[in-house]
């Protein structure tokens, strides 16, 4: 059955019976997951195949991948959407090589989150929810990574940067060149 997905970055609704194909390497990689948690409860495995497995192997969440992991998993695929488009650490389109999401919730907001945002996308040239023309660099804003305390944050890859100044952003960009 087709999926009909709106993005929330494009408004665009997107149909796609393609089903995503992987190694048998990356399937016995799913299976470890999915032998963690009882068999009745394969849902469990949605969000680290998601994650790890995924977004990793085609860089996005997209449509076929969806379809393999609702066939995989014995799930409708909007049950894999639903999560899918809850989570601001799955991508909905394809980013950059270096994800830049910068924390706009009101710890970060009020300790210069937009100084930050600023920036950022000006030394890159680019927007909040742009990528870079080289597809080095990808800028989002994302609700509330927990790191209020050292706000403003920011989440790069899987790495988190706390306590941000200009001087910081500056090295940090440098040093992902
Ligand atoms: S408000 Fe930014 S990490 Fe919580």
């Amino acid at each position: 059955m087709a999926a009909s997905v709106p993005t929330s970055y494009t408004d665009k609704v997107i149909v796609s019976d393609e089903v995503a194909e992987f190694s048998p390497e990356i399937i016995a990689e799913m299976n470890a997951h999915l032998e963690k948690y009882p068999p009745e409860r394969k849902r469990s495995a949605l969000i680290p195949l998601l994650l790890l497995v995924v977004q990793r192997e085609r860089g996005w969440i997209d449509n076929a991948g969806v379809n393999f992991l609702a066939k995989y998993l014995d799930l409708e695929v909007t049950d894999v959407w639903e999560t899918a488009t809850f989570y601001s650490m799955f991508n909905l389109r394809p980013v950059g090589r270096h994800h830049i999401q910068i924390c706009k919730t009101l710890s970060c907001k009020i300790m210069g989150e937009p100084e930050i945002t600023g920036h950022i996308c000006g030394k890159l040239g680019i927007h909040p929810g742009e990528t870079t023309e080289d597809g080095k660099f990808t800028v989002s804003m994302v609700e509330c990574l927990g790191s209020c305390g050292t706000a403003p944050m920011m989440q790069i890859g899987f790495d988190y940067h706390e306590d941000l100044t200009t001087e910081k952003l500056d090295k940090i960009l440098e040093s992902l060149k």
